[in-house]
């Protein structure tokens, strides 16, 4: 795509400065950790992507060319913004997600990570995610990535069958998926995760199972199980409504979670979540930080965040939306520094919808670092407070305090990925 020129190329260099910068910077020691309400996760959105796939509604575009420069200027900008209007002092994960990251320059990933470190502490062993799409990151791309920041990376392998990934429209075969999955491992070893989808229209049990041991013999130590969602809008949708492809059974679809699961459990995998398993403490600690109602913030088009504005004045959570569209995005960043298209502040029982559906979600259930969000009205920003004493609203407090959430290892980080 026009946007991956040569900038792309001759920008491997550059991140290996600001890797460099930020190792420094922890070598001189960052700040105690601050308490919850000055911690969270940074969600980057790339709005990008080559070609649209069969089922999805995610917000993502399919340019013919991007002005990277300015997206880039944009993003920096949002992020600083943000990160001044919740007073956060620690950002403890970054998710470069999409649309489709691995098209963006790794000079764009290491430039949003350099703001975010001169803005507030950034660790050293903070995790960074990038969403990687097989035919758009190749291993050199991949090396770039790392020296950029990025220390995980989330491949969309979706399934193992070509015809299936036909139907998906998908612009990777089954084998570039799993050479793109060795290269990651290699050079992320102990930080890959993959996407598999299951309930495909004419999907059945015994071979998508077939995929996914086969799957197990090849990944890494983190593995996501989507069902497919039909979404109104999709191509996908509209073959299954015309009647040209069969509609998705959703008691198929059951059995093949439910069989998953059991494989997966076998292979030693925790599922910690409805959709996600690790094992060797792999969990994403940035996901985590959504489902214990962390604070979060969303940078990018149509990115969500939920935090307290604490830089502003507030003390009150809000959940923030970005506005869609990338060129009306970008023109909002540059006349407002931000392209928040909707604020909206939490009450009371929006906050125990966010405690009980999120909760509900993991293996941990309801805990206190969620129900936090009543006290402070900013959650907990993440894993390092799993185990701390966290008091409960008064409404919600049991007599024996809720089980915390357990503590997870980070995910750990070789001499050559560390940054
Ligand atoms: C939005 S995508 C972004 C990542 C990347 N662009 C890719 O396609 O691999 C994140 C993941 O969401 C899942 N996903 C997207 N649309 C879905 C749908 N309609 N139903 C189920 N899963 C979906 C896919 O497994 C995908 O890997
Ligand atoms: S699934 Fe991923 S690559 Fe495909 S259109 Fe959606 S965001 Fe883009």
């Amino acid at each position: 795509m026009a946007f991956l020129g040569a900038r792309a190329r001759c920008s491997a260099a550059a991140a290996a400065k600001v890797a460099q910068r930020r190792r420094l910077a922890e070598d001189a020691r960052g700040p105690p950790s601050p308490p919850g309400s000055q911690r969270a996760a940074l969600y980057v959105h790339w709005p990008y992507c080559e070609k649209r796939c069969s089922y999805c509604n995610f917000n993502k575009y399919i340019p013919r060319g991007v002005d990277e420069a300015a997206v880039r200027r944009c993003l920096v900008t949002e992020a600083q913004t943000l990160l001044r209007l919740s007073g956060v002092r620690r950002v403890e994960s970054v998710f470069f997600g999409g649309g489709t990251p691995s098209l963006a320059s790794p000079h764009t990933v290491a430039a949003v990570l350099e703001a975010v470190a001169q803005a507030t502490h950034l660790p050293a062993d903070s995790e960074v995610t990038l969403e990687a799409n097989p035919t758009s990151a190749p291993g050199s791309r991949l090396a770039a990535f790392r020296a950029a920041g990025v220390n995980r990376l989330s491949i969309g392998l979706q399934s193992l069958d070509d015809t299936e990934l036909q139907l998906l429209g998908r612009t990777h075969s089954a084998s570039d998926a799993l050479q793109t999955l060795a290269e990651a491992r290699r050079l992320f070893p102990g930080c890959v995760s993959v996407d598999l989808m299951l309930g495909l229209p004419a999907q059945q049990v015994g071979p998508w199972l077939g995929q996914l041991r086969e799957l197990l013999r090849r990944c890494d130590d983190h593995v996501s199980l989507y069902q497919l969602s039909l979404e109104r809008g999709t191509a996908l949708f509209t073959q299954v409504q015309q009647g040209t492809l069969p509609a998705p059974d959703p008691e198929l679809a059951a059995e093949m979670y439910q069989e998953g699961r059991a494989v997966l459990r076998e292979a030693g995998f925790r599922q910690y979540e409805v959709s996600n398993f690790a094992r060797n403490g792999a969990l994403s600690t940035h996901n985590w930080t959504y489902w214990q109602c962390g604070q979060y913030l969303g940078v990018g088009p149509g990115a969500h965040g939920r935090f307290v504005p604490q830089g502003a004045g507030s003390h009150t959570r809000e959940a923030r939306i970005q506005t869609l569209e990338p060129d009306n995005w970008m023109k909002e960043v540059m006349l407002f520094g931000h392209g928040t298209r909707k604020r909206v502040p939490l009450g009371e029982l929006e906050l125990l919808e966010e405690v009980l559906a999120m909760g509900l979600r993991t293996d941990v259930g309801i805990t206190h670092q969620g129900a936090s969000v009543f006290v402070g009205g900013s959650g907990c920003a993440g894993l390092s407070v799993a185990g701390s004493a966290v008091s409960a609203p008064r409404h919600l407090a049991a007599e024996n305090p809720l089980p915390c959430a357990r503590r997870i290892t980070a995910c750990p980080v070789s001499q050559d990925t560390a940054r």
